[in-house]
């Protein structure tokens, strides 16, 4: 018998088609994506001459070390940079680390609503997923630790977490990495600190010393503005750094991509006025949104999860998507999350927030 190539190995087949979802978009309407939580406010003008500067060297191969990105990245957030480990979007470092540290028979825990890829790195790793409950859509450190078994190898912990946007505090986080066995992995996906203003956040980056297991996880995809561009890094230990850097391709970040992100260090200022700005449309938005009946849970990212009435006839999460989407705006609905009765809409400029405010006006009224 022939061996099925168009048959992944079981385990991957659990994956579905949860990895990228396809929308039918009308033709001839401008496209609004505010289902992927970029930044609408685009990257700074530093970036930009970077990379046109170095789109005239394609003909070279990127740095494989990715040196200049990871002493810059070390420079501005006073870190070690033999202790970061660059990655082509952040996707593929939370990829590696399931690679690296589970097998099938081993289990993946990580909160209810975390992280979508989370469950697709354990597929991916043939281990097996485990999702702890949380109690107002929020992480729990107390089901995060109930839930560890001997056969728990990583723990993901998104903070703030996606789709809901709520994250939890810096002494609940410690307490996680303080209570959880040192033989388990603890990652701490903090690809939206940048939005978070708040005393008691931490990016978790200072819970890495002296802890040969814990990860963070950091990109240049959101507020940085870089998301096309593909620069996520992780820190960690120099020597989990030294493992991380096994598992990525050699050129994983592309030269333009280095370019940019080192750039854009040079201009933190640009990240300081998005923060600003996604705040300011942020509290417009949820007020504006109120007047609809709706629901919004209070997160603290660059995205709102907005519930719609569960009951009310051609009125629900899914009629708004539809809605939106015949005026050309995309929004995410959350049904693989089990969240049917939830949009996730990313804040973009007031302008943008308005327009989906004027499109849900025509759908409710
Ligand atoms: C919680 C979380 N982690 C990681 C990522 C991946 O980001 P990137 O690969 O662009 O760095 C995302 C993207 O939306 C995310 O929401």
């Amino acid at each position: 018998m022939s061996a099925r190539l168009d048959r992944p190995v079981a385990y991957i087949e659990g994956i579905g088609q949860s990895v990228v979802k396809k929308v039918d978009l009308p033709k001839d309407v401008d496209i609004l994506n505010l289902a992927t939580n970029e930044s609408s406010f685009g990257a700074s003008k530093a970036v930009l001459d970077a990379i046109r500067e170095q789109a005239e060297k394609p003909h070279r191969y990127p740095d494989p070390l990715s040196t200049e990105l990871r002493h810059a990245i070390g420079q501005h957030f006073d870190l070690e940079a033999d202790q970061i480990v660059c990655g082509n979007g952040s996707e593929e470092l939370l990829d590696g680390i399931g690679r690296i540290y589970a097998r099938p028979g081993d289990e993946i825990l990580f909160s209810e609503y975390g992280f979508l890829q989370f469950p697709i790195v354990a597929y991916r790793a043939g281990a097996t997923a485990i999702k702890a409950p949380s109690p107002n859509l929020t992480a729990n450190v107390d089901t995060l630790l109930e839930n560890v078994t001997e056969r728990t190898k990583i723990l993901f912990l998104a903070n703030p977490e996606n789709p809901t946007g709520t994250y939890i505090p810096a002494s609940e986080v410690r307490r996680l990495r303080d209570n959880l066995p040192r033989r388990i992995v603890l990652v701490v996906d903090s690809v939206y600190c940048e939005y978070v203003d708040d005393p008691d956040f931490t990016d978790g980056l200072e819970l890495v010393e002296g802890h040969n297991n814990v990860i963070v996880i950091r990109t240049f995809s959101k507020a940085w503005g870089l998301a096309g561009l593909r620069v996520g890094w992780a820190y960690c230990s120099a020597s989990m750094a030294a493992v991380l850097n096994t598992m990525r391709g050699i050129g994983n970040v592309n030269a333009m991509a280095q370019a940019g992100a080192v750039a854009a260090l040079s201009d933190p200022s640009h990240v300081d006025k998005v923060r600003r700005e996604t705040d300011q449309a942020r509290k417009k938005f949820i007020k504006d949104l109120s007047r609809f009946g709706v629901t919004m849970v209070p997160g603290a990212a660059n995205f709102v999860l907005v519930k719609f009435p569960a009951t009310q006839t051609n009125r629900k999460a899914v009629d708004a998507f539809r809605h939106l989407v015949s005026e050309g705006i995309i929004v995410r609905t959350n049904e693989d999350y089990g969240l049917d009765d939830y949009l996730r809409i990313t804040i973009g400029t007031i302008e943008e927030c308005d327009q989906v405010i004027d499109s849900l006006d025509r759908f409710f009224n």
